[in-house]
């Protein structure tokens, strides 16, 4: 698969490099358009981003592999996130890892075969009134069942 930037994209990176008052800041906000586009952080991508950004490709490299939210390998194109805090591992988290295992036929951190899904384990999400805490593409869902779990195959296209 290629990686290589189009006109359009290098110019929507361009323009996190002038949105905030250092252009630095707007990286992160660059690395998740690259992810979004590509559906990981592709490494030929790196000497772009920090030539724009005047910085390091090693720093460019430390962004993009601290943040979970960025992949090396390409994600799912559904995305789904379990906390493994303390509250919602007392509220049943691992059921929850192993129910999305077997319905998103992915194990933790893999994509299925199909290109649709991949999930994690994440630490807190914030959301610990309601564990255990669900992300499905971004969006937060609490108090996650098995059921609802074992559906999410086939309400996600
Ligand atoms: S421990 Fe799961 S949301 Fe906080």
């Amino acid at each position: 698969m290629s990686h290589s930037l189009s006109a359009e994209q290098k110019a929507e990176l361009e323009a996190w490099r002038t949105y905030y008052p250092y252009p630095i800041m707007g990286l992160l906000e660059a690395l998740r358009c690259v992810q979004g586009w590509f559906r990981c952080v592709p490494p030929e991508v790196e000497p772009h981003l920090a030539e724009l950004f005047s910085t390091s490709v090693a720093h460019v490299h430390e962004v993009a592999t601290f943040f979970p939210f960025l992949t090396r390998k390409p994600a799912g194109r559904h995305r789904v996130g379990i906390c493994r805090g303390l509250s919602c591992a007392m509220a049943g988290s691992k059921d929850i890892s192993r129910c999305l295992e077997k319905s998103l036929g992915a194990r933790e951190g893999e994509t299925s075969p199909d290109g649709r899904f991949s999930w994690e384990e994440m630490e807190c999400l914030g959301a610990c009134d309601h564990a255990p805490a669900l992300l499905v593409d971004e969006r937060l869902k609490g108090k996650a069942t098995e059921e609802a779990v074992a559906k999410l195959a086939e309400n996600l296209k």
